[in-house]
């Protein structure tokens, strides 16, 4: 028999055998024996270099050849066994693997907390800092250290909520409560730090307000406040309105009405230009065009002195938005009650 007919024959016993493999390990024994370091393929390629130069090409091409085909067999059957395998295994099990998967609900940030983000990283980019204070708070932050004297209307009982007794103290400084502002934290803010300040100041506030469509006993504020040399009022304005072109575009005007607030003098309020009307009038409106948007104004000495920072040589501006406010300009929501109910249908659309 010529080596070509040993080859070949050898080849068809190495593919009968692989036929009749069933597992990995005799797959592996036929690998072996045919192709291993002295398997009966290897053995007759190793004798090839010994053949006169005629027939080397021919024997060698061939054995080669057997080779490359014998391997490619052993990849298939090897592969062949595992899809059978798994086939098996799935019939055996009972689990279901057509069933359609289970999609997790993916939460989103709330829509109240995304705008206090939004306006935080607006004064961020301006240089303010980020400050916060306690939501229940001593009424001399919250009123006395305000400029806000004790007849004043806004310490009326019914507007705050009180967590002691008033007759229980002794001084009314002391009475505790909650926050019905964030402004406290300007007074705080100014006990521990030396201007020049600049600070944003994002929280909770609370008012013995019944919930209504445009009320709730517990909203969110944002605090600003500056304090350093030659602030004045033109730099008050100019920040505002470079934050509401930030928050509603380029084409939306403010205006500046004037106001009272105890521990803002000048005080002033600030529209919005109306996004439907541009300023015209329509329903959004209410027919005049603007849209009340935040309260500001100058701090006023009395507070900057009650916290003994020098009026001579320092001036400050200050500024307290709405965020339930800017949410409703926003989104047009009809009702502020929404953001509070939970309903992921509402708020999920955020
Ligand atoms: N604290 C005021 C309020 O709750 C809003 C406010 C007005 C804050 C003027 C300020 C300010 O800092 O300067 O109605």
């Amino acid at each position: 028999m010529s080596l070509v007919e040993q080859l070949d024959k050898n080849f068809n016993e190495a593919i009968k055998a692989l036929k009749k493999a069933s597992s990995d390990e005799q797959i592996e024994a036929v690998r072996i024996q045919y192709l291993g370091r002295k398997g009966i393929i290897t053995t007759v390629l190793k004798q090839v270099k010994d053949l006169p130069p005629s027939k080397k090409p021919v024997v060698g091409q061939r054995a080669n050849q057997i080779r490359n085909q014998l391997e490619e067999q052993i990849k298939q059957t090897t592969s062949n066994l595992s899809s059978q395998k798994l086939e098996q295994k799935l019939k055996e099990s009972t689990f279901d693997f057509t069933l359609p998967g289970r999609i997790p609900a993916i939460g989103n940030k709330h829509l109240i907390s995304q705008i206090i983000e939004e306006i935080t990283q607006i004064f961020i980019g301006l240089g303010y800092q980020v400050a916060e204070g306690p939501e229940v708070e001593l009424d001399y932050y919250n009123f006395t250290a305000l400029n806000t004297p004790p007849d004043h209307p806004a310490r009326s009982l019914q507007d705050t909520f009180y967590l002691k007794d008033v007759k229980d103290t002794a001084r009314p400084d002391e009475e505790v409560l909650l926050r019905t502002h964030t402004s406290p934290i300007q007074v705080r803010v100014m006990e521990e730090q030396k201007p020049p300040l600049y600070i944003i100041a994002p929280g909770k506030a609370y008012r013995r307000d019944v919930a209504d469509p445009s009320h709730s006993p517990m909203f969110h504020q944002i605090e600003g406040l500056a304090v350093d040399e030659n602030l004045s009022f033109g730099d008050l304005k100019g920040t505002l309105e470079l934050f509401v072109k930030q928050l509603f575009g380029e084409d939306r005007a403010i205006r500046l009405r004037p106001h009272f607030f105890p521990f803002t003098e000048p005080s002033a309020e600030v529209d919005v230009s109306c996004a439907l009307c541009g300023g015209a009038g329509c329903r959004l409106c209410g027919g005049n065009g603007w849209l009340e948007i935040l309260g500001c104004g100058m701090v006023d000495p009395n507070v900057l002195e009650g916290v003994g920072i020098d009026i001579e040589k320092y001036t400050g501006f200050a500024f307290g938005v709405g965020v339930e406010r800017i949410a409703v300009l926003r989104h047009g929501l009809d009702d502020i009650r929404r953001l509070f109910d939970n309903d992921v249908r509402f708020l999920e659309q955020f």
